[in-house]
C-alpha cells in the first residue's frame, strides 16, 4: 500500500484512480465475474487457494448472479476459494432477513460448490465483550490464509467502503463501528422502518483493505455519481473513506454510465482534451456555464466561455452571442403547453407531432401513484386536451401498505356488510385471521396472500379514484399485476417473459401514438428499472413482429417519452419537453396526489427521503421551473420534465 495509483497519467486526466466504465450494471457486473473467475482458475492450476474479499448490499447481486451462472454452465468451481466478508450488522441474528450472513447465503454461497469451513463473515450475535477478541481473530485470519487476493468493494452515498465510515483513519482495523446516520438512512430500504436498523455494525478496517493486492470497487446508478467524483477526482480525505484508496497502487473503479456522470470527462469533456461539438454538448456546455455563472444564457460574453474553459468552442463556432441564441433557442422550444402536439399547428421545432389529433396516449405508471406524482400536470393536460388517455397500472404496489391501514379496511369492510345485512361469517374469518397473523406478524415477515391482495385492492381503489379525479374513463384503466413484483418483500424477481406478454397485449389492445414510462435507472428497490425494461421489451418486439404487417406503420410511429418517478429529476440539459403547470395545476395535482392516502405520512421502505410525496413533486416541479428562469426563459411555477426515448 502507500503509493500512489501508477497507471493514471494526471496531465490528462482529473482521476487518480483508474476508472471503467460500462453501458450497464450488467456489462459491468461481468467484467468483474470474469476477473474472480480468472483468478480462481489460476490458482486452480497452480494448486492454490484464492482468497477473496467479498461486499453485500444492492451492488454485488449482479455479480453474484454472473458467478452463480458462470458456476451452473462453465463449471466454474469456488472448491479453493476462501472468502471474507466486509462487514456485518450489530447487533444481528445471523438469520435476519437483511443479515449480511443470511445475504451471502441466498446469494452466493449456498449455490455454489464452496466449502463453508472457507467463509468468513463477521458474527453480529456474539457478546459485546468478545467484539474486540472476534475483530483481532479476524485480522489474524486473513494474515494465515495469505491475505486478501482480490477485495470486492461497493461504496456508500457518504464515501463509506466496507462500513468505514467518514473520519474512518488509513491506519483502522477490523472493529466495532457506529452506523452514520446516513448509512442508516440510506439502508433502512432493507427494514420496515429506520428505526429498526441496527446502530452498530463489525467492519474490516480501510488498512484491512488497503493490505488487499488487488481491489475492485463497483458502483452503479446515479445516486453514486457525485461521491465516486469525489473518491477518484478530489484528494484523499478520510471524511471520503473511499478516497483514501488512492493510496492502493492495484484498484480500479467498475462502473456504469450513470454512476460516472459526475466525472469531469463526462460532465465538462471540452476541459479534458478534444471535444466534438455537437449541439447536444453545446446545449450542455452553455447551460451549464450559465447556471455556474448565475447569468442568463443570452448574458453570456466571450470573457465568459474564455473563463469558463470553453475558448474552443468559440473558436469553433464564432461569437458568443450566437451561440448563446442557438442555445436559448434550444431551450425554449422544449417548452410546450400541448404535452401531444398542438393539434392543426405546423410548428417544425415543437417536441411532438400534432397529428393525429386526438391521440391515443397510455401512461405506464409502476406504482398506482406515480402517473399523479411525476406527471399529474401533464396527465390532465392530455385529458384535457381531448386526448383519449389510458393508464396502465405496472404493479400492485401492495408492500408499501402498512398493516394498520389493513386492519382499517378490514374493519369498514365487515361493517358494511353488517349494514347490508349480508353474511359476515366468510369475511369475518379473514379479518380474524389477518389480525391474529398482523398481532404475531414479525419484523419484516412476508405478508399471507390473502393480506397482499388487500393491500393491493387499497392501492387500487386509490389510483381509480385519482383517474376519476383527473376524469379518466373506467375502461381506460389497466390494472397489469406484473408477476415479477409479487413477491412480498422489497426483492423482486427479474423481469419475466409473462410481464412482457401482458405488456404487449395492453399495447397492441390500445395501439397509441404516445407511450408515457417512468425512466428511472436509480429508485432504491429496482421496481421503476424492470418496469421500464417491460415496457421497452415489448413496444421493440411488437414492432419487431409486426413488419411488413399493417401494425408497423402504427408501432413505428408510436413515440416513447420518459418521465422520472419521485427520486430525482433529469438533468435540465436533457430535458427534450417540459410543461408549465400554473399555482391552480399545481394545487389540483397535490390534491391529486392526496387521494392516495395509503402513502401519506411515513409509509414502509420509505429509504432516505423522508419529505411526503406530494412534497417532493412540488419542490422538483418548481426547481425545474426555477432553472429554465435563471437561463433566462418564462419564469412559471412548475414545470413537468420528459425525455424522448428512441427504440
Ligand atoms: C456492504 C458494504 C457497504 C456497501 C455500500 C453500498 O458489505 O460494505 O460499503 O457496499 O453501503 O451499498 P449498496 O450496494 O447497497 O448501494
Amino acid at each position: 500500500m502507500a503509493k500512489k495509483a501508477a497507471s493514471i497519467n494526471l496531465s490528462d486526466s482529473f482521476e487518480k484512480i483508474p476508472v471503467k466504465i460500462f453501458t450497464d450494471q450488467k456489462d459491468g457486473s461481468v467484467f468483474v465475474a470474469q476477473q474472480i473467475a480468472a483468478l480462481i482458475r489460476g490458482k486452480q492450476q497452480r494448486k492454490e487457494k484464492c482468497v477473496l474479499g467479498l461486499a453485500t448490499g444492492s451492488t454485488p447481486k449482479s455479480l453474484y448472479d454472473e458467478l452463480v451462472r458462470m458456476h451452473r454452465q462453465e463449471k466454474l468451481s469456488f472448491k479453493n476459494v476462501i472468502t471474507f466478508n466486509l462487514d456485518e450488522y450489530y447487533p444481528i441474528d445471523n438469520n435476519a432477513l437483511q443479515s449480511y450472513n443470511r445475504f451471502m447465503k441466498s446469494h452466493l454461497f449456498d449455490l455454489v460448490d464452496i466449502n463453508p469451513k472457507n467463509i468468513h463473515i463477521p458474527n453480529g450475535e456474539i457478546k459485546k465483550e468478545d467484539i474486540k477478541e472476534h475483530c483481532r481473530q479476524y485480522e489474524k485470519m486473513i494474515k494465515d490464509a495469505g491475505g486478501i487476493d482480490l477485495q470486492i468493494l461497493g461504496i456508500g452515498n457518504n464515501g463509506h467502503i466496507g462500513f468505514n465510515e467518514p473520519g474512518s483513519g488509513i491506519y483502522s482495523k477490523t472493529r466495532l463501528i457506529t452506523l452514520d446516520n446516513s448509512t442508516r438512512i440510506a439502508n433502512a430500504y432493507e427494514f420496515a422502518n429506520i428505526s429498526q436498523v441496527p446502530r452498530l455494525a463489525i467492519t474490516m478496517g480501510i488498512s484491512t483493505i488497503l493490505q488487499s493486492k488487488k481491489i475492485i470497487l463497483m458502483a452503479w446508478g446515479s445516486a453514486k455519481a457525485p461521491v465516486l467524483k469525489k473518491a477518484v477526482e478530489d484528494d484523499d480525505t478520510e471524511q471520503v473513506p473511499a478516497s483514501l484508496l488512492q493510496n492502493h497502487d492495484d484498484v480500479t473503479f467498475v462502473v456504469d454510465e450513470t454512476a460516472a456522470a459526475e466525472l469531469t470527462r463526462n460532465k465538462s469533456p471540452w476541459l479534458t482534451g478534444d471535444c466534438e461539438w455537437t449541439p447536444k454538448m453545446i446545449k450542455k456546455a452553455v447551460v451549464n456555464m450559465a447556471l455556474k455563472l448565475k447569468k442568463p444564457v443570452l448574458s453570456l460574453t466571450n470573457t465568459d466561455y474564455n473563463e469558463y474553459g470553453l475558448s474552443d468552442l468559440l473558436v469553433e463556432k464564432g461569437d458568443a452571442y450566437e451561440i448563446n441564441l442557438q442555445v436559448y433557442y434550444m431551450l425554449r422550444d422544449t417548452i410546450t403547453g400541448w404535452p401531444a402536439g398542438k393539434p392543426n399547428a405546423v410548428i417544425p421545432t415543437h417536441p411532438e407531432r400534432s397529428s393525429p389529433y386526438p391521440k391515443k396516449v397510455i401512461i405506464f405508471s409502476p406504482h398506482p401513484d406515480d402517473d399523479i406524482i411525476s406527471m399529474g400536470g401533464t396527465f390532465q393536460r392530455l385529458h384535457d386536451q381531448g386526448h383519449e388517455v389510458h393508464v396502465g397500472y405496472q404493479t400492485s404496489g401492495n408492500i408499501a401498505v402498512t398493516d394498520e391501514f389493513v386492519t382499517r379496511f378490514l374493519d369498514f369492510a365487515v361493517g358494511f356488510e353488517e349494514i347490508a345485512g349480508i353474511d359476515t361469517s366468510k369475511s369475518g374469518k379473514i379479518l380474524d385471521n389477518a389480525r391474529q397473523f398482523l398481532a404475531r406478524k414479525k419484523s419484516n415477515q412476508v405478508d399471507t396472500p390473502t393480506i397482499r391482495a388487500i393491500k393491493g385492492l387499497i392501492r387500487r381503489g386509490e389510483a381509480k379514484a385519482t383517474c376519476r379525479y383527473v376524469g379518466i374513463k373506467e375502461e381506460h384503466i389497466h390494472f397489469q399485476n406484473l408477476p415479477f413484483y409479487e413477491t412480498g418483500t422489497i426483492e423482486k424477481k427479474p423481469m419475466s417473459e409473462k410481464d412482457i406478454k401482458i405488456t404487449m397485449e395492453l399495447l397492441r389492445k390500445i395501439k397509441p401514438q404516445q407511450v408515457f414510462c417512468a425512466g428511472d435507472f436509480a429508485d432504491p428497490h429496482g421496481t421503476h428499472i424492470v418496469c421500464f425494461n417491460v415496457v421497452l421489451e415489448a413496444l421493440k418486439r411488437i414492432r419487431r413482429e409486426a413488419e411488413g404487417s399493417p401494425n408497423y406503420e402504427w408501432i413505428n410511429d408510436c413515440w416513447l417519452w420518459l418521465y422520472k418517478g419521485a427520486w430525482q429529476e433529469w438533468n435540465i440539459e436533457e430535458i427534450e419537453m417540459a410543461i408549465p403547470m400554473s399555482p391552480d395545476q399545481v394545487l389540483k395535482k397535490r390534491f391529486g396526489i392526496f387521494i392516495h392516502q395509503s402513502q401519506k405520512d411515513m409509509v414502509p421502505f420509505q429509504g432516505s427521503d423522508s419529505r411526503e410525496f406530494w412534497q417532493r413533486a412540488e419542490e422538483r416541479n418548481a426547481a425545474t421551473a426555477n432553472l429554465y428562469a435563471d437561463l433566462g426563459l418564462t419564469h412559471y411555477a412548475a414545470m413537468e420534465a420528459f425525455v424522448r426515448w428512441h427504440y
